[in-house]
């Protein structure tokens, strides 16, 4: 065994086992000269107490170069050319679009029956939900993995999914898929050796020998899914207990071991060479545990996704991760970075854009868009209106405070809204993981029907406008969930299904709408209303360059229920974007646009106005103005 040394000895070491398993080319001992000395600070810094870090860094070279080798030429060109433009998912252009294979197509193939329509949208980016093996019975949506280089039997075959990812590229398209690394299935073969083999097997995932150590941990951390087991571990049939953050049948790894990332690269890279343009980083808030702490957003979960997005730079460069961190909007940013992840939901907005419009008051939203949109250079928002994931409330409270605002009391009202406690609300949502002991809930349901169109709102299909009109037009690459664009309602089917009913978010997984699909061109539909409005939206936002990157300045104006911004281009025109988040029409005075010159174009009807004699926004409407600075 070899534990980490100086770099010089280390590199040797490195260098001697990728020759071992192969030619070690020209393109990769360039990389690799770059690469090393972070990779190897990274790993003294996770790794350096370990007796066998030195050979857990070796064989992860090794495994890099092997993958460099194997990598068809195409993927080769393909990610040199984004690693070379690192900017490209800062166009105004890029539209991202999720759904679940099974759900949407059926399987793989329905999938790319549907590519067509795909581009007829714009999309260029897909995110297929888990489509990887999992168990038999509960599997948190493709969440719990089996096998990494398994394709789920009944969506089709991993050669499916290579030719799939090759078309969609022909398409425009980039293909997205998870990287679920936080934890496997119970039935992952490394978690059944882990059960039953000795010390290294077992030191794959965080088993003890009895509660001393799972109570000593549970002073600190949450309870993510209370409806499935209290607290973070869940019992083995011997009597032991295993690390378990979700679901009881998904077991947290144990990255403390540096066998677990290396083998955990090994999965990332047989992805990427399948033609994974954009890894999903599943899950990264909890990927590292230390005793005394909540065991989320530690320092170390920064280093291990750094020494992942390493390993990239040397196998598969052009490769762009984007995390998945739904927590307290400081902790969110801090994920963000160029050697890092290039890209993270933004879940503040999304969830604010909610409460804007259950409270018909802005401000929160506008302070969040002023205070915490900025991002490092190379980076960008994923800007949503809903996921497969629940809405949690995860603004900061000491932000609401600011406001007059007490965050405990918001968030029980904003439950209420939701999901039916609260009279006269718009809303049909459900809740989700109510937790009996904080209070603490999220809220389950699809766009259109928490925004109103399932209750038949007058104003439902303004709503869904309006969310969708914000995340296109605040900047990143905006998400839209493949179905909301014909306002898919709420299907409680779910509660049928003894293994889904459990999980409220299954409400607003449901199958591609097929009837909503053929009322799309129906404008007396609120699907074709929807549908007409977003793909105008979208058309509009492809063709508008200061929708591209991240810069965004605020405009405040005296109303409270009106959000704003302005979007600056490259060459000095500016979008100002309006939103009216409230139910009555709001006149905004010239006085307000005084800064800027009288003519401005509405660029959604591509209409000439006069700001000299000010604005009146009806009711939930907004409005995208290029103006000129006077
Ligand atoms: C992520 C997924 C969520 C899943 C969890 C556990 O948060 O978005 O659906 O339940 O990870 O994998
Ligand atoms: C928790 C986790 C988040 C996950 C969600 C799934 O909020 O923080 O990562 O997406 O649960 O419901």
């Amino acid at each position: 065994m070899t534990s980490l040394s100086t770099i010089d000895a280390d590199r040797a070491a490195a260098l001697t086992a990728a020759e071992s398993a192969g030619r070690v080319d020209d393109d990769f001992l360039t990389r690799f000269d770059a690469v090393f000395p972070r990779l190897h600070t990274l790993f003294s810094r996770l790794y350096g107490v370990r007796p066998d870090g030195g050979d857990a860094l070796a064989q992860v070279i090794a495994r890099a170069s092997a993958s460099w080798n194997a990598r068809p030429l195409d993927l080769k060109v393909g990610g040199n050319r984004r690693a070379e433009d690192p900017d490209w998912f800062q166009s105004e252009r890029m539209l991202a679009g999720v759904c679940y294979v099974d759900r949407y197509g059926g399987n793989l193939a329905g999938i790319r029956d549907q590519i067509p329509y795909f581009r007829e949208l714009g999309l260029t980016v897909l995110h297929l939900m888990p489509l990887f093996d999992v168990p038999e019975g509960g599997d948190d949506g493709g969440y719990a993995v089996s096998s990494y280089r398994r394709v789920n039997p009944r969506l089709g075959t991993m050669a499916q999914l290579t030719d799939l990812a090759a078309e969609l590229r022909l398409a425009g398209i980039s293909l997205m898929l998870d990287f679920v690394f936080n934890h496997t299935a119970d039935d992952h073969e490394w978690a059944r050796s882990a059960v039953t083999g000795d010390e290294a097997q077992r030191d794959f995932y965080l088993i003890f020998p009895d509660r001393e150590m799972p109570d000593r941990f549970e002073q600190t951390t949450r309870e993510i899914f209370p409806d499935d087991h209290r607290g973070s571990f869940v019992p083995l049939p011997d009597g032991r207990w295993v690390w378990s953050t979700f679901h009881h049948y998904q077991w947290d790894l144990n990255y403390a071991n540096p066998w677990v990332f290396d083998a955990m690269a090994g999965e990332m890279l047989f992805l990427v060479d399948q033609g994974v343009e954009l890894l999903r980083m599943d899950a990264v808030a909890f990927i590292w545990k230390r005793l005394g702490t909540a065991c989320e957003s530690l320092p170390e979960a920064h280093l291990l996704l750094q020494a992942f997005h390493e390993v990239l730079a040397l196998a598969a460069p052009g490769t762009v991760f984007v995390s998945e961190a739904i927590v307290h909007p400081d902790e969110v940013v801090a994920y963000l970075s160029p050697d890092e992840c290039e890209m993270s939901y933004n879940p503040l907005q999304m969830a604010l854009t909610w409460e804007a419009l259950a409270t018909r008051d802005g401000r929160m939203l506008q302070q969040a868009l002023e205070r915490r949109h900025a991002l490092p250079s190379g980076t960008a928002w994923l800007n949503y209106v809903r996921s497969h994931d629940d809405i949690g409330w995860t603004f900061a409270d000491e932000d609401a405070a600011e406001l007059g605002i007490d965050a405990f009391g918001h968030r029980r009202f904003l439950n209420a809204f939701y999901t039916g406690g609260f009279d006269g609300s718009f809303a049909r949502g459900v809740p989700f993981q109510q937790n009996p002991d904080t209070g603490d809930a999220r809220v389950a349901g699809t766009t259109a029907s928490l925004a109103g169109i399932e209750t038949d709102d007058p104003r439902g299909v303004d709503r869904v406008v309006l969310a969708h009109a914000l995340a296109f037009s605040t900047g990143g690459v905006p998400l839209l969930y493949l179905g909301d664009e014909v306002a898919q309602l709420n299907d409680y089917s779910y509660t049928d299904d003894p293994v889904r009913r459990g999980d409220a978010r299954w409400v607003h997984r449901a199958n591609r709408p097929r009837d909503r699909y053929a009322q799309r061109d129906d404008t007396s539909t609120a699907a074709g209303r929807v549908f007409g409005w977003l793909t105008r939206l979208i058309a509009v936002r492809q063709a508008t360059p200061e929708f591209g990157g991240n810069a965004l300045i605020g405009f405040g104006t005296p109303h409270p229920s009106v959000v704003g911004f302005q979007r600056p281009g490259q060459d000095g025109g500016v979008v100002l974007v309006l939103a009216n988040v409230g139910d009555e029409a709001v006149p905004i005075d010239p006085v307000v646009f005084s800064g800027f010159a009288p003519e401005a174009v509405e660029i959604v009807d591509e209409v000439a106005l006069d700001l000299s004699e000010g604005l009146t926004l009806p009711p939930l409407g907004f409005a995208w103005l290029r103006v000129k600075p006077r």
